[in-house]
């Protein structure tokens, strides 16, 4: 009898650009705190050890609004190549067949009151001491500023694309800019970028529709990491969330990574006891509830769900009962690069984590 292949060893094919991730493991976005590249201390780990996608750390797209100290950034105005600083990081990635999406990010009142203590935001709410810093109060977004923003997402998609990558994932999760445009909580905007549903979501809309005029969809990547709730009162629910992601789906928005939480509750570090909810079994994905939800919504978008995976047997069942595409990755893969080839292969795997 011919063996078996693991369902997590098997192919999925993104339908708007054709690209065929290898296998269902993806290594989701780890900020790299490390802005430097050296060609002699490279970390091929992470493509050896053979997740289908790698998705890079966030990347600020301001040099004045990082999310951290040492963050690698693609901003519009520096002095440098993206072109050329970007394409021996994504050349590694991608050197075991891995497909590669950097992800783009602006901070907004995220941003550490230590790098910064004037944010912008969507309106002028002020983020309290959390995550063991203190943020600045931010000031709304002027239009023409928004305009700049959305140019800068596609100036940075071009260049990583130019550099090699296949796409581009777009962090809307974990209380960032996009999140702080979609959460009626920080939105107070009354213009066409707050309200309703529609105008709390045209930001993010704006900025696929701006990349898919100069990246078309049939040869790049649009991927999006969104909350399926942000568990924050009067943050955004997860019924609101699945308008959202009916409308990036029909932007052309090929894969979700779907998360949870933002600086004030972070859900996505997987203890969602501590915030009221029920805790998943010990090895499965935190937000595996709600993402097997929005997959039966979904009419053409590839789907995963990252944190809490833990157990290879919780990941083949909601991979083989079609609850999700994918299963994404992030602290195991640091401790424990080579987990993907264990998973394929079939043994029985429990992080160590
Ligand atoms: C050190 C660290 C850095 C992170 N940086 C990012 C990031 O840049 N972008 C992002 O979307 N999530 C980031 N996250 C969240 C992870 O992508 C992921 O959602 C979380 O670690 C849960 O997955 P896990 O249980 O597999 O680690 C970070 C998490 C950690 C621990």
């Amino acid at each position: 009898m011919a063996p078996q292949i693991s369902p997590l060893a098997q192919s999925v094919t993104l339908k708007l650009s054709g690209k065929v991730i290898p296998n269902r493991i993806y290594r989701t976005a780890l900020s790299e705190y490390s802005g430097s590249y050296d060609e002699n201390d490279r970390e091929p780990e992470l493509a050896d050890g053979g997740a289908g996608l790698i998705c890079f750390g966030n990347i600020p797209l301001h040099r004045e609004h990082l999310e951290n100290i040492n963050n690698v950034v693609l901003d519009r105005d520096q002095p440098w190549d993206a072109v050329e600083a970007f394409r021996p990081a994504i050349a590694a990635a991608k050197s075991r067949g891995a497909l590669c999406l950097p992800q783009l990010n602006f901070t907004g009142r995220q941003c550490p009151g230590f790098l910064n203590s004037s944010p912008v935001s969507s309106s002028d709410v002020q983020l309290h001491y959390c995550m063991d810093k203190s943020y600045g109060k931010p000031t709304p977004l002027s239009k023409p500023q928004i305009r700049d923003i959305i140019n800068r997402f596609v100036w940075a998609a071009e260049a990583v694309v130019a550099a090699g990558a296949d796409g581009v994932i777009l962090h809307a999760a974990h209380g960032y800019l996009i999140n702080q445009f979609l959460s009626p909580h920080i939105n107070k905007r009354t213009d066409e970028y707050g309200g309703s549903i529609e105008n709390r979501a045209r930001f993010v809309i704006e900025i696929v529709e701006a990349i898919k005029s100069r990246l078309p969809l049939d040869r790049y990547v649009i991927a999006v990491k969104i909350n399926c709730q942000d568990f924050v009162r009067g943050g955004a629910t997860f019924a609101e969330q699945c308008v959202i992601i009916k409308l990036l789906e029909a932007s052309g928005v090929d894969f979700f990574d779907i998360s949870g939480g933002t600086y004030e509750a972070p859900a996505w570090r997987g203890d969602l006891a501590s915030l009221g909810e029920s805790q998943p079994p010990a090895g499965e994905g935190t937000f595996l509830r709600w993402a097997r939800d929005i997959k039966k919504i979904l009419s053409r978008a590839t789907i995963g769900t990252t944190s809490g995976w833990r157990d290879s047997e919780r990941m083949i069942a909601a991979v083989e009962n079609g609850e999700i595409d994918m299963c994404g990755l992030g602290r195991p893969l640091r401790d424990e690069p080579d987990l993907p080839k264990r998973l394929f292969s079939g043994e029985k795997v429990v992080s160590k984590l």
